[in-house]
């Protein structure tokens, strides 16, 4: 039972959300969603390491707001600064780990409500044998391809689809030669999608609704509503 270490990527703008601040900062419900996101996955008992990819602008804050999170104590909080796109700043996180953990889980902290069960249970299929392990939820609506033109090019079966969240968790190893293999600004939304590419297998788990990913103000509004529908 190696230690796992989270790579907790906020060095994100928010353009979406457009507050004036980076939206790892923004409030939610009192708490900054980074303040959120670092609590929840130090409280994962697996996990040893947590890095912080935080806007190079922001550092001071980043710290603050990793001050505000109950850590246990025997887990170690760095931040780092991140890069211009999402897997920059994954890059940035992988080269921060001093020692290399068995497992690394790669999160958003965009996803400030992805609760502790969710670590736990992607944390528990890496160590069932998965080299690569993403939740996901069915998806409601219908998908369809388009082309540039706007013109519907396929529309493939539902049933097959999964909305995909993060965390994902993989062994460390792997994700870190699959990040080698990618060039700088590299399109690819998820690390999975790096994963993926190396023609390793992708194990999806259920994932949870409080995973959701506050990109604008009306996520913002449906997270505080989920917050306060928690049991407590
Ligand atoms: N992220 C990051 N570095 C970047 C871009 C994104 O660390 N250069 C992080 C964000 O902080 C966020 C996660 O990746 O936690 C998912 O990205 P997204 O929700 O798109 O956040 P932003 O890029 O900040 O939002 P927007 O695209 O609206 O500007
Ligand atoms: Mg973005």
């Amino acid at each position: 039972m190696g230690p796992v270490a989270v790579v907790l990527v906020a060095a994100g703008s928010g353009a979406r959300l457009g507050d004036s601040i980076p939206k790892a900062f923004v409030l939610l419900a009192g708490r900054s969603l980074l303040t959120r996101a670092v609590t929840t996955a130090a409280e994962c008992p697996d996990v040893s390491v947590i890095v912080v990819v935080a806007p190079p602008s922001h550092l001071d804050e980043a710290a603050a707001a990793v001050s505000a999170a109950r850590i246990r104590a025997e887990v170690e909080v760095v931040v780092v600064p991140g890069g211009t796109h999402r897997g920059d700043s994954v890059s940035a996180g992988l080269a921060a780990l001093a020692h290399q953990p068995s497992i690394v889980l790669v999160h958003d902290a965009a996803r400030a409500l992805a609760p502790g069960s969710l670590f736990a249970a992607v944390i528990e299929a890496v160590r069932a044998g998965h080299p690569a392990v993403v939740p996901g939820l069915p998806v409601v609506d219908t998908i369809k391809q388009v082309d540039a033109a706007g013109l519907v090019v396929a529309t493939p079966d539902r049933a097959a689809l999964r909305a995909i969240q993060t965390p994902q968790g993989f062994g460390a190893e792997i994700l870190l030669q699959a990040h080698h293999a990618a060039a700088p600004g590299d399109p690819v939304t998820d690390d999975a999608g790096l994963v993926e590419r190396m023609g390793i297998g992708v194990h999806v788990i259920d994932g949870d609704p409080l995973a959701l990913k506050i990109t604008t103000s009306e996520d913002l509004a449906l997270a505080e509503t989920l917050l306060e529908r928690r049991p407590a």
